[in-house]
């Protein structure tokens, strides 16, 4: 029988081109513009899930872009494997900022990805990393090697916030029922240091605007004399955080569970070099919250980050005005215990109460989710634990991610599995950002991983 490693050398290229082929399909969801684009990435989705040799492939049509399911059942009494992954990718803004289009495809090296990374939007989140467990499952099924049955659940809403995703779930508990939940969304230390994200972090997401007067003024007329709506959601905005960084909401911090120092040291092991860190990223000074190091403000602390903001006059040359209206767009990051919807009418009422006469505000929720941590001593993490130490001759360390898949969550109060987050993405690989990219290196060796998974997670189910 042929194993997984003659089979990825024989098949690479193909490997590579159909996920070339994928990428050039532009599925970014939050831009009606494309919608047209989703739905044939779906449609292409649904293509190579059956080819792959699931028996049923079906697109579920939901309020929104939609839902491709498919499935593959052996033998009802053996344990059953859900695939979850997103074929929606992020806007690509700001194109002029890409190397080459971000919808076009091309292969170069990096000093990171010697063997070379392919660039596009969606190479790494989550295109590259959903189709790993697609060619993962032909080589399984082309070489009668797969040991379970298996799920896919492959969502066009990620980048969105998955709101028809958790409606789909709801509606579907037997058609979803699972022993065990599979996603490559994440990622992991580096490519000689193979980790396993334990855990992810919530979101609440909001909008706020700030009012001043009714209609933009002349600046040097009114300028002094009203509230600049600018100004004063400047100043609020500053005041969310402290001189230690602490984040001033009241209640903010009620929930957010402490780790112990034996879990801080634990933690701190994992190789981490701040100096290459800055290097990176061209900075001089890491920045964060007092007391925890760059490793726990990412993971294991909630923040508080404004993501956008705007108002005024932002054209080429000078205008004096004074806007009637600001605006800025905030993320907050929670950690397990943490409840988003809590948190965002915390938010809410504090942010109404400090502003000053002369404006109003409204806050608007966008959307949210709660955080997740997975223990470690679970047949799913051993699994994983086991299929990684095949594929990279070393242990992988469990690691918290600072991210958010907040579907997570709800699988896990819907269908009441738990989920095994095994990334094959690095930080370094621009996601959500220009120039993103995922490793040849990463993707081959999540397509070798995920059978080994299959394999011991059957296994130590019996
Ligand atoms: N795949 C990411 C999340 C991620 C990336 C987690 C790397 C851990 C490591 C996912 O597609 C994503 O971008 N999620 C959003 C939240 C969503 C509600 C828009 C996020 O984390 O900002
Ligand atoms: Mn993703
Ligand atoms: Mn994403």
């Amino acid at each position: 029988m042929q194993n997984i490693q003659s089979y990825i050398k024989e098949h690479k290229d193909r490997f590579i081109n159909e996920l070339i082929e994928l990428l050039k399909i532009p599925s970014v969801s939050a831009d009606s513009a494309y919608k047209n684009d989703v739905l044939t990435t779906a449609q292409a989705v649904k293509v190579r899930l059956e080819q792959a040799g699931c028996d049923t492939v079906e697109i579920c049509p939901t309020q929104g872009h939609p839902i491709v399911y498919g499935e593959k059942i052996i033998d009802k009494n053996l344990p059953t494997i859900l695939v979850y992954g997103h074929y929606d990718v992020q806007p690509p803004d700001p194109i002029n900022l890409w190397d080459s289009p971000p919808f076009e495809p091309v292969i170069k090296k990096t000093d990171i990805h010697p063997e070379g990374a392919i660039f596009a939007r969606g190479a790494c989140d989550d295109k590259g990393q959903m189709y790993m467990h697609v060619k993962a499952m032909e080589f399984m099924t082309a070489t009668n090697q797969l040991p379970c049955n298996v799920k896919f659940m492959i969502e066009g809403e990620e980048e969105i916030g998955s709101a028809n995703l958790a409606t789909f779930v709801k509606a579907n508990h037997d058609k979803l029922k699972n022993d065990v939940i599979l996603i490559s969304d994440t990622g992991m230390i580096a490519n000689n240091v193979p980790s396993i994200t334990t855990g992810l972090r919530g979101l609440s997401y909001v909008e706020v605007e700030v009012t001043g007067p009714n209609r933009d003024l002349h600046s040097g007329l009114y300028g002094g004399a009203v509230a600049n709506p600018i100004n004063v959601m400047a100043k609020m905005i500053a005041s969310l955080h402290d001189e230690n960084n602490h984040i001033t909401v009241p209640g903010f911090y009620d929930k957010v569970e402490e780790l112990s120092a034996i879990e801080r040291a634990e933690m701190a092991k994992a190789p981490f070099s701040l100096d290459a860190y800055k290097k990176a990223l061209n900075i001089d000074a890491v920045y964060g919250e007092a007391d925890y190091t760059t490793n726990e403000r990412n993971s294991i602390r909630p923040t508080l980050d404004v993501n956008g903001i705007w108002g005024g006059y932002t054209g080429e040359g000078a205008k004096t005005v004074i806007a009637s209206k600001a605006y800025a767009k905030i993320s907050m990051r929670l950690v397990p215990h943490q409840d988003w919807e809590e948190i965002t009418e915390l938010f809410k009422t504090h942010f109404e109460s400090i502003a000053p006469k002369g404006v109003t505000v409204k806050v608007s929720p966008h959307h949210g989710g709660q955080g997740y941590v997975t223990p470690i001593d679970s047949i799913g993490y051993q699994a994983a634990s086991n299929a990684y130490q095949d594929t990279f001759g070393t242990k992988p360390i469990p690691q918290r991610s600072g991210g958010s898949i907040p579907i997570v969550s709800l699988f896990e109060q819907e269908l009441k599995s738990k989920t095994i987050l095994m990334g094959f993405g690095l930080d370094s690989d621009a996601i959500h950002s220009p120039n993103e990219h995922f490793g040849v290196f990463n993707y081959l060796k999540g397509i070798e991983t995920i059978p080994l998974f299959y394999k011991y997670f059957t296994e130590l189910s019996k």
